[in-house]
């Protein structure tokens, strides 16, 4: 299996690794959280580099038909309305499908240049991965390929976790529901509609005023940017909620909506300040500036809400009870990249990885072996967890049979 090293190579430039809990040589153990790190990588700021959306029949199109403009909700806003007309989107494998074809297209604009990625991947992996040493409760498991240098990433969900994440209890699929009609009280899909919008005039369910339309959620707006985490380059896509004013074709005016609990105490204080570390990095990553938080009462009517600079959010949960540390979080990232690089690379180009992640413990690396390799191909034509299409272009146009077949 690849190159094989001890968990003590992979120690950060702060040497403040944990090193007794991961066993075995392909492993990285978690980081210390009680002291602050002396070397943070830097991280650059996100320049964006394609759009794509969407469609209601889920069809990827290099245009921003998805693309909605800000409005202001109205005041106590019911969140279950149009509950009943939701569209949902089925859970499926975190493929990177949608992320290659912008990535590849974006390509014909470079005129043969051929730029050294280290990761490419959808920016809630990358936000898992940040978070990780913060992340008491939820394991998680990647699928890792590493082609010439560039690794990509894709979550790995086992058909039981696929299953469990359908057939949501209904309470959490009416919370889940919650921020999707938040979004669309605070959205509309045209810019300076904010008139319309308080009429209630909008399509979908009727009745409630400024309601943006009914919830679709197989439509999506996307950004793909590129940046660098210490010495390497990534390119991340995800989705954008929303832009303030008119799009402009950067990542100046986006805006990220969530909703959380109202808060009544220091206690749901502190675990909303937990929370903002998941909403800074999911924002950070995109570059997008600002998040715009709805509060709402348990039964899902809104109570305020609240505008956070990305940028300033680490410097309010400072010294707080539920404090965190950003740097943390990125030395951890740089460390882990370099870790997997070091892991997975000079094996064979078509060889999967499956890394979990035990929280308070660390990661862990396996080569899959065939079975679990058609496993994630998942009777599609795919090499590993990547689309042939894109498998033979960066192959130079040769047929991955044809490849095969001359071994
Ligand atoms: P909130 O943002 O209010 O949490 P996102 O905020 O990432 O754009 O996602 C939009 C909404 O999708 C979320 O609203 C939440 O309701 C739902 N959602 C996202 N991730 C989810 C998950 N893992 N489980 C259930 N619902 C989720
Ligand atoms: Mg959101």
């Amino acid at each position: 299996m690849g190159l094989k090293r001890s968990a003590e190579d992979d120690l950060s430039p702060t040497g403040k690794v944990a090193r007794a809990k991961v066993e075995g040589d392909d492993a990285l153990a978690f980081p210390s959280l009680s002291h602050p790190v002396s070397h943070s990588p830097a991280f650059q700021r996100p320049s964006q580099l394609i759009t794509f959306s969407y469609s209601p029949s889920r069809v990827l199109q290099f245009d921003d038909s998805a693309l909605r403009y800000f409005v202001n909700p109205p005041h106590g806003a019911d969140l279950n309305h149009g509950y009943k007309n939701w569209t949902r989107r089925p859970e499926e494998r975190g493929r990177i499908d949608g992320l290659l074809s912008a990535w590849s297209r974006f390509k014909t604009t470079l005129n043969g240049q051929n730029p050294e990625i280290g990761v490419i991947s959808w920016r809630g992996v990358i936000t898992k991965i940040l978070t990780a040493p913060y992340e008491e409760r939820d394991a998680w498991e990647l699928n890792v390929m590493c082609v010439d240098g560039t690794m990509y990433f894709e979550e790995h969900l086992s058909d039981a976790r696929l299953k469990e994440k359908n057939d949501m209890e209904p309470r959490h699929r009416l919370q889940s529901y919650y921020g999707y009609s938040f979004e669309s009280y605070c959205t509309s899909s045209t810019p300076n509609e904010r008139n319309q919008h308080a009429s209630g005039s909008s399509s979908g369910s009727s009745g409630a005023v400024g309601w943006g339309g009914d919830v679709d959620t197989n439509v999506q707006w996307c950004s793909v940017v590129k940046t660098k985490l210490g010495d390497t380059r990534i390119i991340i896509g995800g989705e954008v909620d929303c832009v303030r004013g008119g799009y402009t074709g950067n990542t100046d005016n986006f805006v990220e909506l969530k909703t959380s609990l109202s808060i009544r105490g220091a206690q749901d204080e502190a675990r909303f300040e937990k929370k903002l570390l998941k909403f800074y990095f999911q924002s950070f990553l995109l570059g997008v500036p600002e998040i715009f938080v709805g509060f709402r009462k348990p039964s899902g009517h809104l109570t305020t809400t609240q505008v956070f600079q990305t940028v300033q959010i680490p410097r309010l949960v400072r010294g707080k009870p539920g404090a965190w540390d950003p740097n943390i979080c990125l030395a951890w990232g740089d460390q882990f990249i370099t870790f997997l690089t070091n892991t997975v690379r000079g094996g064979s180009r078509d060889n999967v990885w499956r890394i979990k992640f035990t929280p308070k413990i660390g990661v862990s690396v396996v080569l899959l072996d065939d079975v679990n390799v058609r496993d994630v191909e998942g009777g599609e034509r795919r090499v590993g967890f990547l689309p042939r299409w894109y498998w033979e272009e960066i192959n130079g146009g040769v047929a991955y049979d044809s490849e095969v077949n001359k071994e």
